[in-house]
């Protein structure tokens, strides 16, 4: 048999109830596939930060690198300030583990209400491959003269070639592998951005001539967000750096039907990677029973496929999309016609139920 070894953060707010519903997929998975997965829980997060002052506590990196995969619920607390906890626990585990690939799958589900209108699943089924290790998120700059009338801010978007170039070949392969139009699309601001852009669109068109068989597009920012709502059928693959991808994902997800159902990977091809719905630790919901599990189950799904256990994610993705298109009212909290636990208990039940194949 088959065994995985599973680090689980549950973390704040309203993760650990979608993740309880995840693991309960997982478990329900594993009997029919003949999987063992070993789940190992953690507590970082905002509670223990309160209690410990510690964000990950020494040897917590070492210990998580021994695991196969990360499975992660939600980190913010409304007591903590902005930053500590993301910078501490989320971009900490992001960095050091190397996960320089944060892959968001926008995909419309059947029966999900789209805020756009006469757009249908087949209309919205496209994948952002977003550069997770560099850009504006490093820290690089710094402040002078804080809190005086001379003050100066500098944060400052670091891109290597390396880091650039590891991106855009795992958006290749990736687009190589999906079973679409095969056409990856870089997402950038080469009119303003004539630094960084331009490593980015040089690197872009090199890698390209190893892959004469994608078709290669170039698309400002701004330009992609307005494609998203009025044509997010052009898109198959999008390869973007780290803010452009935070801010285009959520309008991603938006139009896909919402946080409750948008998942994500940040992936490390040749070390641990860690799955997590996107959608944060939604505090007013917390402790309620009433948000939305799929995300963190679809987050689940990917883990699985990355761990080569594609079938397994195949049926999960089948039963989530049983569930919206037969079963949900609306994804939105609250409004599901289910609470959380409900949803993953039909979620288990139909992924012991339905064929694979
Ligand atoms: C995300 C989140 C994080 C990010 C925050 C919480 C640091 O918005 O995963 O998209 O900006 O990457
Ligand atoms: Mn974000």
């Amino acid at each position: 048999m088959k065994s995985y070894t599973i680090a689980v953060i549950p973390g704040d707010g309203t993760g650990p109830e979608v993740i309880r519903e995840g693991l309960k997929v997982l478990d329900a998975l594993s009997g029919k596939f003949g999987i063992k997965f070993n789940f190992q829980h953690f507590d970082f997060g905002g509670a223990r930060y309160l209690r410990t002052g510690e964000t990950l506590p020494d040897g917590a990196l070492d210990e998580l690198k021994k695991f196969q995969a990360i499975y992660l619920g939600a980190i913010g607390h409304p007591d903590v300030k902005p930053g500590i906890l993301e910078r501490g626990i989320l971009l900490r585990l992001r960095f050091e583990l190397d996960q320089y690939i944060n892959l968001r799958p926008v995909k419309l589900y059947p029966g999900v209400d789209c805020p756009i209108k006469d757009k249908k699943p087949e209309d919205i089924d496209f994948v952002v491959v977003r550069e997770n290790t560099e850009g504006l998120y490093t820290g690089a700059g710094g402040v002078l003269k804080k809190g005086t009338l001379d003050e100066v801010a500098t944060q400052e978007s670091i891109n290597t070639r390396k880091g650039v170039e590891r991106c855009v070949r795992f958006a290749f392969e990736y687009c190589k592998k999906r079973n679409k139009e095969k056409k990856l699309t870089l997402c950038g601001k080469t009119n303003v951005l004539t630094y960084a852009f331009d490593l980015w669109e040089r690197t872009f068109h090199e890698v390209a001539k190893e892959y004469p068989d994608i078709t290669t597009d170039y698309a400002h920012v701004d330009a992609v967000t307005m494609w998203f709502v009025k044509n997010p059928e052009w898109f198959d693959v999008i390869v973007t750096d780290n803010m452009f991808g935070d801010i285009i994902t959520d309008l991603g997800a938006m139009i896909q039907g919402g946080m409750g159902i948008a998942a994500g990977g940040n992936i490390n091809p040749d070390g641990v990677s860690m799955f997590e719905p996107i959608g944060g630790s939604a505090p007013k919901y917390t402790g309620k029973n009433v948000v939305n599990p799929l995300a963190a189950i679809c987050a689940g799904g990917m883990m699985l496929e990355q761990l080569g256990e594609v079938r397994a994610a195949l049926l999960i993705e089948k039963a989530a999309m049983e569930v919206t298109g037969k079963h949900l009212k609306s994804l939105a909290a609250g409004k599901m016609g289910y609470s959380t636990s409900e949803v993953g208990d039909l979620v288990a039940k139909l992924v012991t139920e339905l064929s694979p194949d």
